[in-house]
């Protein structure tokens, strides 16, 4: 017997030991299943009772018992402190550092194009102008002839006008979408038509592909006084509240009379001779307009007795320049993000 109750002390010993050297909680876990597990030592040691005579079996019984309990606290607490340690440490490895500035997203903005049709069309949208859009191929008749433009007019040349195919044009302005209107719907008009428009031309100041927002009120008693007062309305809202516009008699074939209109400038309001802007002369040339020309309704089909109307045009690009003061066309299509970055 006194043979078994030593090997229990050096069992229960060596547990001990091997216990407070365990390195992880995965250790004291194998150590658990080698002492005390089914096939483990202390079973083991156990199983020998059934030889120990019956009067000294309470004996080595209770000592193995006292060796167990001791070897599962010495068990539990190694584990409980080696978890701690574990826990310590992966909270110090897995630490988010969120004083890190985070990634931006490199999120797109309008190109300033757009920035600006949206503008424009919202600012005639509040004088109840509807969007219409028409093709950017177009007809020679549509593009010229029904708005009258004749045969020898310069902006037939080759020089100006891309030509697709035979009577196929690539519009040169958006003032077709005009006739489209009309030849589509009876009057009352009150249109905007915003769209891409074509000509052989490039240099700082054209680009043979640009953008125009054309504009059509056909009604009864239209007059020259309410296409100053849109025009009005659309430098103050688009310029700023000081803007002020003039009309200048001019020529295009689709009105009578017709005007180009300039703005004052915004930015030196005429009080600076070297203004980059308006070059101090005070006024900024912004868009062509007129009376309707009754060649238009003729083929439209409606009576020019009977009513009467306005037209103008624009350049957008032109307006984006002014506004956002770029020197030069070619920059708003060469799509570097570096530009376009600036017109959030
Ligand atoms: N279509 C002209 C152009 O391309 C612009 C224009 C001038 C439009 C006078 C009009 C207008 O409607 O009345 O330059």
């Amino acid at each position: 017997m006194a043979s078994l109750l030593e090997s229990l002390d050096q069992l229960g010993q060596a547990a001990l030991t091997e216990i407070s050297a365990a390195g992880s909680s995965k250790q004291v876990e194998d150590l658990r299943v080698s002492f005390l597990g089914k096939k483990g030592k202390l079973s083991e040691v156990l199983r020998g009772l059934k030889d120990v005579s019956p009067s000294d079996r309470p004996q080595v019984g209770a000592k193995a018992n006292v060796w167990k309990d001791q070897i599962e606290s010495a068990l539990k607490s190694r584990k409980s402190d080696l978890e701690n340690r574990e826990l310590t440490t992966s909270i110090a490895r897995d630490v988010i550092d969120t004083t890190l500035p985070a990634r931006k997203s490199n999120l797109g903005t309008l190109h300033p194009v757009t920035q600006a049709i949206r503008e424009i069309v919202r600012t005639l949208g509040r004088l109840g102008f509807d969007v219409t859009t028409g093709p950017e191929i177009e007809t020679e008749f549509l593009c010229f002839d029904a708005i009258n433009i004749p045969a020898d007019h310069p902006a037939r040349d080759m020089q100006d006008t891309f030509f697709v195919g035979p009577g196929t044009v690539l519009r040169t302005h958006t003032s077709p979408v005009q006739m489209r209107k009309m030849l589509s719907q009876e009057w009352p008009v009150r249109v905007i038509c915003p769209g891409t428009v074509y000509r052989c031309d490039n240099d700082a100041t054209h680009s043979p592909m640009f953008h125009q927002i054309e504009a059509l009120w056909v009604d009864k008693n239209v007059k020259m006084s309410d296409l100053r007062g849109v025009l009005d309305f659309f430098a103050k809202d688009i310029f700023g509240p000081k803007t002020k516009i003039r009309l200048r008699p001019s020529y295009f074939p689709f009105v009578e009379p017709g005007a180009e209109v300039d703005v004052s400038c915004f930015k030196c309001a005429a009080n600076d001779p070297h203004c980059s802007i308006c070059k101090g002369s005070g006024w900024l040339e912004i868009l062509g307009a007129g009376m309707v020309h009754p060649h238009l309704f003729k083929v439209a089909g409606y009576d020019p007795e009977q009513v009467s109307g306005f037209a103008f045009g624009l350049g957008i690009e032109r307006i984006a320049m002014l506004l956002f003061q770029i020197p030069d066309m070619r920059l708003l299509f060469q799509n570097d993000v570096r530009f376009l970055r600036q017109f959030v």
